[in-house]
């Protein structure tokens, strides 16, 4: 929920001043805040310069507790006395001591806000007064934060009426979606899509092997289809879906004999009597190898390979079979018709989720290609590629197909995608096992809440923003919250992420042609 910010709190009335810097060096403020001052890790503070119009900018990384007393040891002596009282049942009374006591906030500079926003490298005068934020001292932002909106700014847990995105040009140079499980990956694609499709400035095609972006994947959720949005949305998927889709077919020709060894386990033999296939059958090698008998194969191959080879390559495919995925026709394969999609600014939803994860893998592999191929192509005529919107592909669990920087032509588009551009967006609950070269390139980090300390470090080391000191705030972080950490923006932007069936259901009541426009099932259907 939206509510203003200031003022908000404070004893003895509202008010937005809530403590004096105490401590400085450029690198961490700290200051002083009354006794029973609410304060956040992860809130936004204004700390006014009391001689310049300078205003710094900080963010609350601890809070620590003080008390003015000479006597070491005094709050430690002070609670013995207390917990003695306890045990006798006696009330201890605060009022005495709370003058003493106060809490202290340890911040990092995100920087300063004078005529224009630029990094901290001065510091604010002793006793400088602290402030709550309130929406106008985040105007410098507006200009760094794009039209993909995902969710609105946020300062500790209070949600600010300020929209927070990413710009477009993020898109070639590769997004990450990190979290553990449950704290708003598939929630935050869906924000990102459903801008996408607002937009129709940006192809976003999202690889569903879970099979949630569609309907919601549960009751009580929405999905793509929920959004109205049908000249913006194309769908394919090899399982039937209540609503306008397209079925899921490749073109065996786009299969290459590398995408199915790094797919299945092949010995030495195996990949031999592919390679002996492909050259006897052609193009349509595959399905030949399908539809003929073993016998047959092992005649056709002169004999050159055993019948236990071929029957276990035979086996190995027949799961991309029986989707009926695999065309003879290379007219029917759908990697046109998605590109063309895409190109057109569209979001394409490709739907896996009755395959094995092998055949999975295997589509997201040829579209993947297929789209870089493309782009690269189409890079020779300047023209044309100058109006090409970048494409963005989504791919989930992206730690299986990112851990090895050579080979995967994931791997590859994250290397040079961002010349075609091609980005990838890797949504994943454990980045740590993604290659420390291929995450690199991902310059645009959305972090969520992330548990484990590895993935925590990865990130650090790996984010374009310095997000070292935001690792206790990484770790609070609640469902739906995150940091956007991207060299597009001046420091690491704290976003609450819009829960998408809250955000739909308001967008859809402010303009209700679009629930009706979901009611016409042939508009965008190929
Ligand atoms: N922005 C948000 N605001 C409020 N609640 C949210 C938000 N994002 C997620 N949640 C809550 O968390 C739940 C899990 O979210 P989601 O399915 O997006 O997590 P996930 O990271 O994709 O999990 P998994 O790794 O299991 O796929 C949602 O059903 C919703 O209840
Ligand atoms: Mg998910």
């Amino acid at each position: 929920m939206v509510r203003p910010l200031t003022p908000l709190y404070g004893q003895g009335g509202w008010r937005t001043h809530i403590g004096r810097v105490v401590g400085n060096s450029v690198m961490e403020t700290r200051f002083r805040m009354n006794y029973g001052e609410p304060l956040q890790v992860g809130e936004m503070l204004v700390v006014e310069n009391e001689t310049s119009p300078d205003r710094y900018l900080v963010r609350v990384m601890d809070i620590e507790h003080g008390a003015d007393s000479e006597q070491k040891g005094w709050m430690e002596t002070f609670a013995g006395q207390m917990l003695r009282g306890d045990a006798r049942n006696q009330e201890y009374d605060m009022e005495g001591i709370r003058p003493q006591l106060y809490c202290a906030g340890v911040c990092i500079p995100l920087g300063c806000v004078g005529s224009a926003f630029r990094k901290t490298k001065t510091i604010p005068s002793h006793f400088s007064r602290v402030r709550r934020t309130d929406i106008t001292d985040y105007e410098f932002l507006k200009d760094s934060l794009g039209d993909i909106q995902v969710g609105n700014l946020r300062s500790g847990d209070q949600v600010l009426d300020f929209p927070v995105g990413i710009t477009g040009q993020a898109i070639p140079h590769h997004i990450g979606i990190f979290a553990t499980t449950g704290m708003g990956k598939s929630n935050l694609m869906k924000n990102l899509a459903l801008s996408c499709m607002d937009l129709r400035k940006y192809g976003f095609l999202i690889l569903d092997p879970h099979g949630e972006y569609y309907d919601g994947g549960e009751a009580k959720k929405r999905g793509l289809k929920h959004a109205g949005r049908t000249d913006a949305l194309v769908v394919f998927s090899s399982r039937k879906l209540d609503g306008p889709h397209n079925s899921l077919h490749l073109a065996a020709s786009e299969i290459e004999i590398a995408d199915l060894e790094s797919l299945y386990e092949m010995t030495g033999a195996q990949k031999e009597c592919m390679q002996s296939a492909q050259y006897a059958y052609g193009d349509n090698w595959l399905v030949e190898l399908n539809d003929r008998s073993v016998g047959t194969i092992v005649k056709d191959l002169k004999d050159q390979y055993k019948d236990g080879t071929v029957s276990v390559i035979k086996r190995r495919l027949e799961n991309l079979f029986r989707l009926d995925l695999i065309t003879r026709d290379r007219k029917l394969s759908v990697t046109n018709n998605i590109i063309d999609a895409l190109h057109d600014g569209k979001v394409v939803l490709a739907d896996t989720s009755n395959m094995f994860e092998a055949e999975e893998l295997l589509v997201s592999t040829v579209l993947c290609r297929a789209i870089f191929e493309r782009n690269k192509q189409l890079y020779g005529e300047k023209e044309r590629f100058d109006k090409l919107p970048p494409v963005l592909i989504a791919m989930e669990e992206a730690q299986r197909v990112l851990t090895e920087a050579k080979g995967s032509i994931f791997a590859q588009i994250a290397r040079e995608g961002r010349k075609f551009k091609t980005g990838l967006c890797a949504v994943s609950q454990q980045p740590k096992l993604i290659d420390v070269e291929i995450i690199s390139q991902f310059n645009t980090l959305f972090v969520l809440g992330l548990a484990d300390r590895r993935d925590r470090e990865i990130l650090k080391n790996s984010a374009k923003q310095d997000i070292s000191q935001l690792e206790n705030e990484i770790q609070m972080l609640m469902p739906g919250e995150a940091l956007i950490a991207s060299p597009f923006t001046p420091f690491a932007v704290p976003v609450k992420i819009h829960l998408y069936e809250e955000y739909l259901a308001k967008e859809l009541a402010k303009t209700p042609s679009r629930a009706v426009s979901r009611a016409s099932p042939d508009r965008g259907f190929y």
